[in-house]
């Protein structure tokens, strides 16, 4: 009998996809396909995936063309499948010609004709049209989201406005992006906005964009204080727009395990994390005026995402220490009580520590290395040594596109909430950042 394996994604499945499967089929007496993971498709970077795998298997088996259907989970599987189901042939469409001439080694490789005309990504650009997006600001990091926006399709950010004018035509120049002088204009045109700008104008922005009818996408930490939220998740809703605040450490595939091992737990009931986020930034003279520069506003949203995910949106008291001088704020150590847990942040800007977090268990501890925000790898520790796991967990670019992608998905499917970080959990860190702002702190001099 002889053995034919092909590979795909399988999205939306189409007749280029049937064809292939049927030539491949002709090919020998047993057809084994291999769908890929949610998760390989994702750190491979082929982010748009519409479908789930589970439906995508379905779509294969309605076909009736397999013999046998698996998953295809990791790179270098495809080696270990011929050698397993003592393949003959492997087949794949002409479009990855040359990709796969190692397998010789292993089977015949055959390069089958790809069907003209079809794609599932043309597929998915005319289930969800492109999405227009303006960016307001350009400071760090915009340059870099522009970047990886190149890497999620169904948007373009095509359009920028800077209040000051700052860069703006260097980067519109070179990212082909059309400069506005006036954001009202560049508002009409677009569907969506990426905000960055300094926090206090942050509420008037999203207003404006929101009723322009525009989704919005904010850096953090997105609103100065709980009323601000309030009205604007509001009017997001009446709207029937996406409001979401950017932290791209919640998409990081690693992070997003960590919560599901957390909550799993497999180190017993938390009771206390240890985060901390500092960096000492090379313009820190320059900046040092601008208090909205400040760690707290900088760091603050991100170092209290993992508390607030991981204990709670409940927490009984905050007590901050705010190292200072001359209005900008260096460093803060706050403290959380939960009714059964504590946690401990640090954040600095212009000050230096170990930016790790620890997850404090009954049974055992999670520890994540600096930088744990970019986090790629963690381990579970335990008091026996021998029993320590270690995880890690591949991904592309630095992340953004992640987010965007979260973005784009919530806009396509006309999701106000999303999974991976919800308006109740961005509300109540905004709370502690209006404490701070707000003065509710212990203030030190920093330069003591
Ligand atoms: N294929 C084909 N003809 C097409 C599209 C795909 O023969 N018009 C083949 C591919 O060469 C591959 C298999 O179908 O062998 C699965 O491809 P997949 O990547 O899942 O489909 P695409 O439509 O190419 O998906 P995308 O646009 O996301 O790359």
């Amino acid at each position: 009998m002889k053995k034919v394996i092909t590979y795909g994604t399988y999205d939306l499945l189409h007749y280029g996809h049937i064809a292939l499967l049927k030539r491949a089929k002709a090919l020998g007496d047993y057809l084994i396909v291999g769908v890929t993971s949610d998760a390989f498709d994702k750190n491979r970077g082929k982010l748009n995936v519409q479908q789930t795998v589970v439906e995508r298997i379905e779509a294969v088996k309605r076909t009736g063309l397999a013999d046998e259907i698996i998953v295809e989970e990791y790179e270098g599987q495809k080696i270990s499948d011929i050698k397993k189901y003592k393949v003959d042939i492997f087949a794949i469409g002409s479009d990855w010609r040359g990709k796969f001439d190692y397998l010789n080694e292993y089977c015949q490789v055959i390069y089958l004709k790809r069907t003209e005309g079809v794609s599932s990504t043309e597929l998915r650009a005319t289930k969800n049209p492109l999405i227009k997006i303006g960016v307001v600001g350009i400071g760090n990091p915009t340059e870099r989201i522009i970047q990886e926006s190149l890497y999620v399709s169904g948007l373009e950010m095509c359009a920028a406005y800077d209040e000051q004018n700052k860069k703006l035509s260097a980067i519109c120049e070179k990212y082909n992006i059309t400069a506005y002088s006036s954001l009202e204009n560049m508002l009409q045109e677009m569907d969506a906005v990426y905000i960055n700008a300094l926090l206090p104008k942050h509420d008037i922005l999203i207003e404006k964009a929101l009723n322009f009818e525009c989704h919005v996408l904010c850096e953090s930490p997105i609103f100065m204080n709980r009323s601000d939220a309030d009205k604007l998740f509001e009017l997001a809703k009446k709207k029937n727009k996406v409001l979401f605040e950017a932290i791209k450490t919640i998409f990081f595939p690693a992070f997003e395990h960590l919560m599901l091992i957390v909550n799993s737990g497999i180190i017993g009931g938390i009771r206390d994390i240890e985060v901390s986020c500092s960096h000492i930034p090379e313009n820190l003279e320059e900046i040092k005026g601008e208090k909205y520069k400040g760690s707290m506003y900088d760091w603050g949203s991100i170092a209290l995402v993992p508390i607030i995910k991981i204990l709670g949106t409940e927490y009984e008291r905050c007590s901050m220490y705010d190292y200072e001088s001359n209005g900008f704020n260096y460093f803060v150590r706050g403290l959380l009580k939960y009714k059964n847990a504590t946690a401990v942040f640090k954040v600095g800007k212009g000050i230096k520590t170990e930016g790790q977090m620890i997850i404090t268990g009954t049974k055992g501890y999670i520890y994540v290395p600096a930088p744990w925000w970019k986090t790629d790898y963690f381990e579970i520790r335990y008091e026996d040594l021998r029993a320590t796991k270690k995880y890690f967990y591949r991904y592309e670019g630095e992340g953004f596109r992640y987010e965007l992608l979260e973005f784009v998905k919530m806009i396509n499917q006309n999701q106000i909430e999303s999974y991976y970080y919800s308006q109740r959990e961005m509300k109540s860190i905004i709370g502690i950042i209006e404490q701070f702002d707000g003065g509710k702190v212990e203030k030190l001099n920093f330069d003591l």
